[in-house]
């Protein structure tokens, strides 16, 4: 059994990546923007008021786990978000920007500040997603998302150069379309946040140190970059 921590962990897929974790017997640090009684009444490490746009509670975190001796098998940077169907015409570069912060930079600063937490041989797995995909892109729109998840994608196969040389890999990984806050509104046939974790979880599991850095849908289809 191993040490995960998942940022983001408060609700859709990052709580149910955590669930899903908690439920199999892994070690769980939930890290929440805001707070969530709900996993620490289940048993769960939660670590509240971790912004992903902010350096300084996030270096905390990493002295917290390292006081305690906790070394981070696998890391789930999960917090996104996406608030702005932007179309040219309309751009709203204030959204741009958070996008960007949260979406791209956001997994880099986890990565940056937790990487002296990471056991041997752990892994890494980014939550981008299909959208920031530039060999799928037929239908445009979504800039600020679209942009920032590309940016994502980039951020992780950076990563994946740096990790390799200490023994570690990087996944980039597209839960699917899934049934969540995010999405409420969109129509489109959505997956429960539990189905779209349980698939993850099976990337993650699969994803191996001598892999080349990959962009995986949680059903395993490999997507283009
Ligand atoms: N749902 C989909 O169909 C879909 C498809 C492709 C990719 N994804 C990706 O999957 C990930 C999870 O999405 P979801 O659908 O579960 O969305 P969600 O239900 O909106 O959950 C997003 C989580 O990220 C947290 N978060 C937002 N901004 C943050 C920040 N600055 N610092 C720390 N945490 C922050 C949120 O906290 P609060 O609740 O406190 O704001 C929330 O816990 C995202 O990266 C998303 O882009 C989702």
């Amino acid at each position: 059994m191993g040490v995960y921590l998942v940022t983001g962990a408060e609700k859709g897929i990052g709580r149910a990546l955590a669930l899903n974790l908690h439920e199999r017997g892994e070690s769980v640090i939930a890290v929440c923007l805001n707070d969530s009684d709900e996993l620490r009444q289940m048993g769960l490490q939660v670590e509240p008021n971790i912004d992903v746009t902010r350096s300084a509670p996030l270096r905390a975190l990493a002295e917290r786990l390292g006081a305690a001796g906790t070394k981070i098998d696998v890391l789930i940077s999960n917090a996104g978000i996406f608030r702005v169907v932007d179309t040219l015409g309309e751009i709203d570069y204030e959204e741009m920007r958070a996008h960007f912060e949260i979406n791209a930079l956001g997994h880099l600063r986890v990565t940056e500040a937790l990487m002296e937490c990471l056991s041997e041989n752990a892994k890494v797995g980014l939550i981008t997603s299909r959208f920031g995909s530039l060999g799928e892109n037929s239908s445009g729109r979504c800039y600020a998302y679209r942009v920032s998840k590309a940016a994502a994608n980039m951020v992780g196969i950076n990563l994946w150069h740096d990790l390799k040389k200490r023994g570690q890999t990087v996944v980039m990984l597209h839960p699917g379309m899934v049934a969540t806050d995010m999405s409420a509104g969109s129509t489109g046939d959505f997956i429960q946040p539990e189905e779209a974790a349980a698939g993850l979880v099976r990337q993650l599991d699969a994803a191996k140190l001598e892999d080349q850095p990959e962009f995986r849908h949680a059903n395993d289809q490999l997507l283009p970059w």
